[in-house]
């Protein structure tokens, strides 16, 4: 039987600390103004606990789902975690997150698509619902990213914060509502303007490595933006354009927040009024694989079933795309 898979639930969790601009200021030379301006950005959060990382901001979220949608660990099927900080190479981190929630009936595995991630795992989940083989998938995105920003560089320190987000995926029977349709991107060309260098097979980690600072993000901002600015624009329209879609159809527009004029001008092409586009990026910056789920929960309320939602990403790799789906509680 033909089945969608729908999204039955949404939570979100964010460290404590508070990173404002104003802090950032007195680390590097950058101000607030600078920040605000450039980026939409005030403050982000960051995991300051040593002992903790991303699958226990991971672990938090889904926790939180689990009670949200009365689900026992026991019945989730499969953990997809999309993440570029996993805990460590292996186990994966969806390995960490499924022993810390107890599900112990589940299988999971990491997902690496950069700020695409959650794109990437919530079509990816959405494929085991509609073969019919699965009931509860859980798609998490989740970067611990303090843990791989130089905090000495004033171009890539000032975007990055720390979050998780995960929804709950099951079938949808009347075909209606849940995951309509996906657009998934890569060009690995663009691959040398945001990357880690070291830390994998072809630079293992050396005194050399540590010393050249190639175990932090590199990224060429200007040429990122540039790419992301048309990807994202042209993904959305893409997908608008082959399910029929007008800018006054689209309920709520949900953005990769990595840079508010980035947004904006995504919106615009897309002729979707501000008031129907989510933003946080002004609370958390980019926390990369989260920031879709970390907005849907924080939207949560004003969501109504049948809604008509557009979500759209662009990151390293380079890897883009959009998701259609319609709200189904
Ligand atoms: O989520 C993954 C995908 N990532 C993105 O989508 C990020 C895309 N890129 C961006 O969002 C922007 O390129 C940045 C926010 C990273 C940088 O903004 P920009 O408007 O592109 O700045 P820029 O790199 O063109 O730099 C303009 C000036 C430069 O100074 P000069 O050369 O004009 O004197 C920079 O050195 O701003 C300077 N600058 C800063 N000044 C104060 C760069 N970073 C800072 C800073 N504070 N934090």
């Amino acid at each position: 039987m033909l089945t969608n898979a729908k999204i039955s639930g949404v939570a979100g969790w964010v460290p404590e600390y508070v990173l404002t601009n104003n802090e950032l200021s007195k680390m590097v030379d950058t101000s607030d103004e600078w920040i605000t301006t450039r980026t939409g950005i005030k403050e982000r959060r960051i995991l300051k606990d040593d002992n903790k990382a991303t699958s226990d901001m991971a672990a938090s979220a889904i926790n939180i789902l689990l009670e949200k949608t009365n689900t026992s660990p026991l019945e989730v099927d499969l953990i997809i975690c999309a993440t570029v900080t996993p805990d460590m190479l292996f186990p994966s981190t969806a390995c960490l997150i499924a022993d810390k929630v107890g599900a112990n009936n589940a299988f999971g595995f990491d997902l690496s698509a950069a700020c695409s991630a959650f794109l990437f795992a919530l079509d990816t989940g959405s494929k085991y619902i509609c073969s019919g083989k699965y009931k509860k998938v859980i798609v998490v995105g989740a970067d611990k990213m303090s843990s791989i920003v130089d905090y000495s560089d004033r171009q890539t320190c000032v975007i990055f914060g720390d979050g998780a987000g995960a929804v709950m995926l099951e079938p949808d029977d009347s075909t209606e509502n849940g995951v309509i349709d996906s657009i998934l991107k890569v060009d690995g060309a663009g691959g040398k303007f945001l990357k880690m260098i070291a830390g994998g097979s072809l630079n293992p980690a050396t005194k050399e490595t540590i010393k050249n600072r190639h175990h932090y993000i590199y990224q060429d901002g200007k040429t990122v933006f540039k790419f992301a600015v048309t990807k994202m624009a042209d993904v959305s329209e893409e997908i608008m354009k082959r399910n029929n879609l007008k800018g006054s159809d689209v309920d709520w527009l949900v953005p990769h927040q990595a840079n508010l004029r980035i947004i904006d001008a995504t919106a615009k092409r897309m002729n979707v009024s501000p008031n129907k586009v989510m933003i946080n990026i002004q609370n958390y910056g980019n926390t990369t694989a989260a920031t879709i789920p970390l907005c849907l929960s924080d939207w949560e309320s004003k969501l109504s079933f049948g809604d008509n939602i557009i979500l759209a990403a662009f990151g390293g790799g380079f890897t883009w795309g959009a998701i259609y789906l319609k709200w189904a509680y």
